[in-house]
């Protein structure tokens, strides 16, 4: 029997991005079970430039007065880090679900907070994870799950870039920039995805701009190693040439994803995806990985699936992310 179907979810949008603008905007218009009806942001300016291109009617600045209205389901949260936890929370106790950017904590307590207050207003929290929902990485799912690979042995996730310096938040340590809260949440999901198991860091060493509260690292080197004799490094930097790579190797096959992370942004100029298996080229055709979260999104509101398991994935992120700066300062003698 087919089910009525139900009303588009109504979204309202926390912070008028660069994200929001150009990879969520037109995933917005493109998923019917969600109708974006309002934008908020710090600046009025901003809010109305995003709603002219949603064709929005409701903006304004400020996020209290979305958060107020109760005829909003859910919001889609997109500002600097530091403020991310903080108003996932407050959208959850207006009863919001949540989808938010990530990193959508910088502690591991506020994940805890986040996971707890989600469980006991029952909505929905996800972190943007548009990567996973690209055909790719189900691919490179599926090879390692059926151990096409044989016994994994390493792996490799390396994400670089060179970041301008008139960024507006990337190199603020209060606005929880820095390379570990902005390429860290791809790296180590990474490697946390395909190394379930407990991880010692070997070696972790950044780089760091900046001085006292402006110190933000600008890049990131570790090795670590998981149960099964398994090794991996992440690589991840603002000062480099733009670089992407996933390399997962077995015994028996190795596969090199060569654009991972961040798929479909510039749609105007997409750049090919491969993955490479041992001799063997899959290509992968366009493919917009942020319409396939949202609609993910929308699947689990309608179907009431709260699915902690997401949360419980950023929360070793966010630890791990918090070893490795901790292990790198004491390394390297930094305050
Ligand atoms: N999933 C992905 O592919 C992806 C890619 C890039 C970034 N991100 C994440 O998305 C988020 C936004 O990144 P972005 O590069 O798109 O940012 P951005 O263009 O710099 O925009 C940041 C937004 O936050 C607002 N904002 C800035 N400082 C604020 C403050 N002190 N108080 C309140 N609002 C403030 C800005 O408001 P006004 O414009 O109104 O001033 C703007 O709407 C980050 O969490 C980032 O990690 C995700």
């Amino acid at each position: 029997m087919v089910g009525t179907p139900k009303p588009p979810i109504k979204i309202g949008i926390l912070g008028a991005s660069t994200i929001a603008r150009e990879a969520m905007a037109p995933a917005f218009k493109r998923e019917s079970r969600v109708n974006v009806v309002a934008i908020a942001s710090r600046s009025a300016r901003s809010a109305q430039a995003l709603a002219h291109t949603l064709n929005v009617s409701r903006w304004g600045p400020g996020f209290d007065w979305i958060l107020a209205d109760p005829d909003i389901d859910a919001v889609y949260i997109s500002l600097p880090p530091s403020l991310n936890a903080h108003w996932t929370l407050k959208s959850l106790q207006s009863n919001k679900h949540v989808l938010c950017e990530k990193p959508i904590a910088l502690n591991v307590n506020d994940v805890a907070r986040i996971r707890a207050c989600a469980r006991a207003v029952s909505r929905v929290v996800r972190e943007v994870d548009m990567w996973r929902h690209h055909p790719q990485i189900r691919r490179l799912h599926d090879l390692w799950r059926r151990g096409a690979l044989g016994q994994l042995r390493s792996i490799e996730a390396e994400f670089t870039f060179n970041l301008s310096e008139d960024d507006r938040f990337r190199w603020s340590r209060s606005l929880g920039g820095g390379v570990l809260n902005d390429l860290g949440p791809y790296c180590l999901g990474a490697v946390l995805e395909f190394c379930p198991g407990i991880l010692d860091i070997l070696e972790a060493r950044f780089s760091w701009a900046g001085n006292g509260p402006n110190q933000v690292e600008t890049a990131m080197e570790a090795t670590l190693a998981a149960a099964g004799g398994i090794t991996a490094r992440i690589f991840c930097s603002f000062v480099d040439t733009p670089r992407q790579r996933l390399v997962l190797r077995g015994a028996d096959d190795s596969v090199t994803l060569n654009q991972p992370w961040a798929v479909g942004i510039d749609s105007e100029q997409p750049l090919p995806v491969h993955l490479v298996r041992g001799a063997r080229t899959e290509r992968f055709g366009e493919f917009d990985p942020y319409l396939m979260m949202l609609g993910d999104f929308a699947e689990r509101i309608n179907g009431g699936d709260l699915g902690s398991f997401a949360l419980e994935r950023c929360e070793r992120r966010v630890a791990l992310a918090a070893e490795l700066q901790l292990c790198a300062r004491r390394s390297q003698g930094a305050t």
